[in-house]
């Protein structure tokens, strides 16, 4: 990073790319440049490298490799995941029933309104906890024999809460329904056995985890029904055409077999510096509260709402004095709306518009914690001051 670049506390946004992960991607570029449904030995070599990619995945997935299946991104992942498995539950057993979290991310919510405006599903928001998380219990209440597909967040972007996924999808399969989660953001700190979690189909993307931008996989258990949603040659099973991006897949496997094994590594490193923010910041500034569950969330997640800030403008003060972090609200055309995710949680519109995200990593240290909190105050308190003229 340039020596005049902001402090990054803004890893669920993304992450730098780890070194170790640059130089295995590196000889898949221009040297091993081969396709690889190519049959000649410039192809096979390249075919090797996406297999043994798709083995390294699965060992961390605790899976079969052919049930991984490399996608562009987290997003495509989630619409694959969504389309693919309300589309072939509907053709195999008439099922439009779906039952998704009001706290997922856009690639999930947004897929799941467009198949039930477009598409004819009848769409049905799980209900959530004051912390963002869903109960069990209110699953099986809503699960249907006609239900095609349940879809519920393993953490959350916005507030880093973590949902029982391994008692949800017990329901699930108990009522023969599958499970989706997307474990964009849990990748980089939470356990991925597939077994443990009890999930039929789960969704990741490599820029969470250390990895590059534009490559993600979807886990898709042996026997899950799914069509493609993008249909053209045989990669990836017949579940994603398009020639495989080897360098990328590459990578987003070696970053998630560092992340499998340094996850103890980077939860002590990261975790004692987000109980001090969390701490230090609930103690300095007056009506602030911390969003999302305080013990069940990513161990490098700090979350909070102010009362009367708007959000997007403390934003730009914080990266004027020299700290990149995130807030939930997205600024449309200078009238901010609350983030759907903070209004689930039942905030109040004056509490929800005032939200701040900061996400921790590898390259974080006390000092910057500290250099936070002295700065916080004060930048609260003009927000505030400007928020009421
Ligand atoms: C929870 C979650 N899901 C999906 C995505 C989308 O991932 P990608 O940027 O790889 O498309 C993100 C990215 O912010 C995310 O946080």
């Amino acid at each position: 990073m340039n020596r005049a670049d902001p402090v990054y506390m803004d890893y669920a946004a993304t992450t730098p790319v780890d070194e170790r992960v640059v130089a295995a991607m590196l000889p898949y570029f221009s040297q091993d440049f081969g396709n690889p449904s190519s049959i000649h030995r410039l192809g096979q070599r390249a075919e090797a490298a996406v297999e043994n990619a798709r083995e390294q995945a699965a060992a961390v997935l605790n899976c079969r490799p052919d049930e991984v299946i490399f996608t562009s991104c987290g997003s495509e992942s989630d619409n694959l995941a969504l389309r693919g498995a309300a589309f072939a539950a509907r053709q195999q057993r008439g099922a439009r029933h779906l039952l998704v979290s009001p706290v997922e991310h856009h690639a999930v919510s947004h897929t799941a309104l467009q198949l039930q405006q477009l598409h004819g599903f009848e769409l049905e928001w799980l209900p959530v906890d004051e912390h963002g998380r869903v109960d069990p219990g209110e699953v099986a209440r809503r699960l249907r024999p006609d239900t095609a597909l349940v879809s519920v967040i393993y953490a959350n972007n916005e507030i880093g809460t973590l949902n029982p996924l391994a008692e949800i999808g017990a329901l699930c399969r108990q009522a023969g329904v599958p499970l989706h989660s997307d474990a964009v953001q849990a990748a980089a700190y939470l356990p991925l056995d597939v077994q443990a979690l009890q999930v039929d189909l789960l969704a990741l993307g490599a820029h969470k985890f250390y990895g590059p931008k534009g490559v993600g996989a979807l886990y898709v258990r042996k026997g899950t029904p799914l069509l493609p949603a993008q249909t053209g040659g045989g990669q990836e099973f017949g579940l994603r055409a398009g020639t495989s991006n080897v360098p990328y897949i590459v990578g987003l496997a070696e970053a998630l077999r560092i992340a499998a094994q340094e996850r103890p590594a980077r939860t002590a490193h990261v975790q004692p510096l987000r109980d001090r923010l969390v701490g230090g910041l609930l103690e300095a500034i007056p009506e602030a509260r911390l969003t999302g569950h305080p013990v069940q969330r990513l161990p490098n997640h700090a979350s909070f709402v102010f009362r009367g800030v708007d959000g997007n403008a403390l934003l730009t003060m914080l990266d004027a004095a020299g700290f990149a972090v995130s807030s939930g609200s997205a600024c449309k055309t200078g009238s901010p709306e609350p983030s759907e995710v903070l209004l689930a949680l039942g905030l109040p519109k004056e509490w929800a518009l005032g939200s701040l995200r900061v996400t921790l990593g590898a390259s974080n240290t006390p000092a910057q914690i500290e250099a936070l909190l002295d700065a916080l105050p004060q930048l609260v308190q003009q927000a505030r001051q400007l928020a009421a003229r």
